[in-house]
């Protein structure tokens, strides 16, 4: 038996690896520089300490990114972070000094999420329901959404509203049963749309989710269940301008289908969407800890998926969820069995660029200009 797993698994690490692939560039230059030269941003989520007192990873940050997402900061309750201490409070202080640091850098600042089932207050259970739900959804984004009008570059104005495998849904449009949906029916969606395209009609507004990128069955049921509901958003003319992809990969997937995925950007674009990837990194944690071949494969991961992805002209965005080993929530939430230290993102944890730099890189120059 154990024969023929390791035989299982050296078969799988040769489909996986490719020992003399060739990640070599043509200039090297800042990523944000990479892909402004093709109409794309590249930018980063960053938390509040990491760009106000991590000094060296801000000055990388803003050498890199031209876009700056709070991983926490914009969230009702996150981490370290209380947007909404309670019902009838909003503390901005550590938002307002990630767009100060932003605007100080001339990068974009996009705001995640304004709607969704996790990062809630613990009051949230106690204080909200039916009969106030709407006002409460109502005032915060009004409020949040107004405090920072004119400034963003996007929203994620509700993330996650699919079940995380819509094949195990009651629902046949695969809608998550969250307190939103509960309290204020499929309708909630539509919403909050409308409330923060009031709120500030500049900003654009996406629709985030995660689960698209393979072509296994749960993930085929997930991309037919986003594309009915932005169906859906769009007949009823709900304000919607994009998909947010958030592009959690995994490098030891043998099911990436670059047909299958090209086709599902192809028909959120005919929507007349654009599509934004919102929170890319490569899960590690499930491949040999030989650092070389580990950083090899998650490279060969990242060129692939973006030469897919960025072959859609309506991909506009390319943001990735941390930008250094350093600081990226894959250490707590995907820690590798044999305690390694994980290997998800462009830059190692002293700040240097990983292979997976050169592959974002080499994505960048080799898509066409928008
Ligand atoms: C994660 C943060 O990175 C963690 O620090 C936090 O504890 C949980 O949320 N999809 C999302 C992000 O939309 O908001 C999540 O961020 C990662 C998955």
């Amino acid at each position: 038996m154990l024969g023929s797993r390791s035989i299982f698994q050296n078969h799988k690490l040769s489909a996986l690896d490719t020992p003399n692939r060739d990640f070599s560039i043509k200039e090297w230059l800042p990523l944000k520089e990479l892909a402004a030269d093709k109409n794309i941003l590249f930018g980063a989520s960053a938390r509040y300490n990491q760009v106000i007192s991590d000094e060296q990873f801000a000055a990388l940050f803003a050498q890199e990114c031209s876009l700056l997402v709070p991983e926490w900061e914009l969230k009702w309750s996150a981490g370290d972070h209380q947007l909404r201490p309670s019902p009838n409070e909003f503390d901005f202080s550590a938002a307002d000094a990630m767009l100060n640091f932003a605007q100080t850098h001339n990068l974009l600042f996009r705001g995640h999420a304004l709607i969704w089932h996790e990062s809630l207050p613990r009051w949230f259970q106690q204080v909200v329901n039916h009969q106030n739900a709407a006002n409460v959804m109502k005032h915060h984004i009004e409020t949040v959404v107004g405090h920072y009008k004119g400034r963003m570059h996007s929203w994620d104005v509700v993330n996650e509203a699919i079940e995380y495998d819509p094949l195990a849904s009651q629902r046949a449009d695969g809608l998550r049963r969250t307190p939103w949906f509960e309290f204020l029916g499929p309708d909630y969606i539509d919403l909050a749309f409308r409330i923060a395209a009031k709120a500030d009609p500049d900003a654009l507004l996406v629709y985030n989710d995660f689960g698209i990128d393979y072509n296994t069955a749960m993930d085929k049921a997930k991309r037919r269940a986003i594309l009915g509901l932005l169906k859906r958003l769009k007949a009823k003319g709900t304000p919607i301008h994009a998909l947010g992809i958030q592009a959690h990969l995994r490098g030891d997937s043998l099911d990436f289908d670059p047909k299958s995925l090209r086709q599902f950007l192809k028909e959120v674009a005919a929507l007349d969407l654009k599509i934004l990837i919102t929170e890319m990194d490569v899960n590690d944690s499930k491949l040999p800890a030989d650092i070389q071949r580990r950083d090899r494969i998650v490279a060969g991961v990242y060129e692939d998926y973006l030469s897919v992805v960025l072959d859609e002209p309506a991909v506009i965005a390319v943001i990735t969820w941390g930008l250094s080993d350093r600081y990226t929530y894959l250490s707590k939430f995907f820690p590798r069995s044999d305690h390694q230290p994980v290997r998800p993102l462009p830059l190692d944890t002293n700040l240097q660029p990983k292979l997976a730099w050169n592959a974002l890189a080499r994505a960048f120059q080799q898509t066409h200009k928008r």
